[in-house]
């Protein structure tokens, strides 16, 4: 069995999905769960991109132990020496040197001859290795570009010191055996190849992003990138855990190990899912919801008798457990405590008593208290800005009749500390409640999306709200669970505005302490 090194890069391509924008909290709390996961890499984000960006890779640097943090960086010496300091605190510093190469790329966006991208990679290359331990090096639309170019180029950035050369399917355009085929040449015609380790990298734009990403195994990358979900720019990435199941049920055929612990795909696939607000579909494969329903009379009969009939993957193997505990009214502090463990939480003591108190709160109104309750509960609060300013729900009601136009009264605190209230109608009560937030807060804001679903099953399940809105012309997800679908509603477009008045806020700090 072949070894094949696992590079995540849920928090940097992922988070390039449109409509998603996590905070630092948020983000710290998915790396440490892709620590858990057992990814070998992961790639933090992109810290020269902006202020905000640079202090969570800085913070997950210097908080995962288990796992190479990475940074992404284009060919600059700017970008090299954000990376470098946001980086330089991890365990085993990594960069990820970006660089186009196909010629649509090379004449219209960077607009070089070939031989200045060579001399601009290598220069960044070598720029990049008098800091870093290990410097990966992309040719961005590696897919799209002329194989002995690609051959050439590759040779001069290993000289330069890159350790892993990654060839990007950046358009997801190829298919698997020319993917297959471009590994093989570059294997075969690159001389000094065996110094690195080569890396596959694959967008879903065909839909081949996964049969891409094993196809290149076979053909000698030792390392496979991809997000959790496989969220991503457009049609997204290689979804990891489809990869890794892949691997593990087909060993047969893909005699290749890993170090993930398959055991923790469903709580990565959820948490991941709830922080981005990117839905998992019924019918994804391994996490999706429908994975390991069997609805036809013959298949359930089948599984009955034998599971294997119509089951190639047992829900347990991906940590879809459905034999969980519950929690009730009378349950105490210690079976909490025992649960936030068993649910791989780890608040702190100020944390741990506030989810405790939203915990007793919603057993007074819901009898039981399921798993999926208490990981929106605690994530909430585990991933909830504390310092930050923000507009806060104090009361709301909503009256609606079915000859009545619908009217809400809100009361809200706003970031200065002031109570406001106020009443306004909608054509239906999210828009009643949604047009009397818009009275009630400073920013503008039009909304795009709004999704609701349960978390769980039963009547009196809890509800989730995800919206996209822009808030001053800047795109913002946000998300809000209640017992009740407006009180979600209404929690989900604060949420979305807060996101983007913290933003704010830290941009303005950085820019005081810049001018000081
Ligand atoms: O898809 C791509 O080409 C990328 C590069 C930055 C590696 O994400
Ligand atoms: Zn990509």
């Amino acid at each position: 069995m072949s070894h094949v090194k696992v590079f995540d890069t849920t928090l940097r391509d992922g988070e390039q999905s449109a409509g998603v924008n996590l905070n630092r909290l948020e983000k710290v709390e998915i790396a440490k769960q892709l620590e858990r996961f057992g990814v070998d890499r992961m790639e933090a984000g992109f810290p020269a991109s902006s202020p905000a960006e640079f202090e969570s890779v800085q913070e997950i640097a210097n908080t995962i132990k288990n796992c190479s943090v990475t940074g992404l960086a284009r060919a600059s010496k700017k970008d090299i020496d954000s990376a470098w300091e946001a980086l330089k605190g991890g365990v085993e510093p990594r960069l990820h040197i970006f660089l186009a190469t196909s010629p649509v790329h090379m004449t219209h966006k960077l607009k070089k001859t070939p031989d200045e991208v060579v001399a601009t990679a290598v220069e960044a290359v070598t720029y990049a290795k008098e800091k870093f331990p290990h410097v990966q090096w992309s040719a961005e639309d590696a897919c799209r570009t002329d194989l002995d170019f690609l051959v050439h180029i590759i040779e001069e950035v290993i000289k330069a010191g890159a350790s892993v050369i990654n060839l990007p399917d950046t358009v997801g355009y190829t298919t698997p055996k020319e993917y297959g085929y471009m590994f093989r040449y570059v294997k075969e015609n690159v001389p000094n190849i065996h110094d690195v380790t080569l890396s596959a990298h694959c967008h879903n734009d065909l839909g081949m992003a996964v049969s891409n990403s094993l196809t290149a195994i076979e053909n000698g990358a030792e390392q496979i990138e991809g997000t959790i979900n496989g969220i991503g720019e457009r049609a997204g990435n290689a979804a990891l855990e489809e990869i890794a199941v892949a691997l593990a049920i087909r060993s047969d055929r893909y005699p290749y190990t890993t170090r993930l612990n398959l055991r923790e795909i469903k709580r990565t696939s959820d948490l991941v899912s709830k922080l981005t607000g990117m839905m998992v579909p019924g019918n994804k494969a391994v996490v999706g919801r429908n994975a390991f329903a069997h609805e036809s009379g013959i298949h359930q009969d089948g599984v009955l008798k034998e599971s294997t009939t119509y089951e190639i993957i047992t829900p347990e193997m991906v940590g879809v457990d459905s034999n969980h505990l519950v929690l009730g009214k009378h349950s105490g502090r210690h079976a909490f405590n025992q649960k936030v463990e068993t649910l791989g939480f780890d608040l702190n003591e100020e944390r741990l008593k506030q989810a405790f108190v939203k915990f007793k709160d919603l057993t007074a109104k819901k009898k039981e208290v399921t798993d999926e309750d208490l990981f929106a509960i605690l994530t909430d609060t585990q991933t909830e800005n504390k310092d930050a300013k923000k507009y806060e729900l104090q009361s709301f009601q909503v009256q609606y009749g079915s000859y009545n136009l619908p009217t809400a009264t809100i009361a809200l605190t706003l970031p200065d500390g002031e109570r406001k209230e106020m009443a306004n109608t909608g054509q239906g009560s999210v828009e009643a409640i949604y047009n009397t937030l818009d009275g009630l807060i400073h920013e503008q804001v039009h909304l795009q999306d709004y999704q609701l679903s349960s978390i769980g099953k039963g009547r009196d399940a809890l509800a989730e709200v995800h919206v996209q809105l822009t808030v001053n012309g800047s795109p913002a997800a946000g998300r809000g669970s209640a017992q009740d679908v407006l009180e979600a509603s209404a929690r989900a477009f604060l949420n979305a505005v807060n996101r983007v008045i913290a933003k704010e806020q830290a941009y303005e700090e950085t820019t005081k302490e810049a001018q000081l």
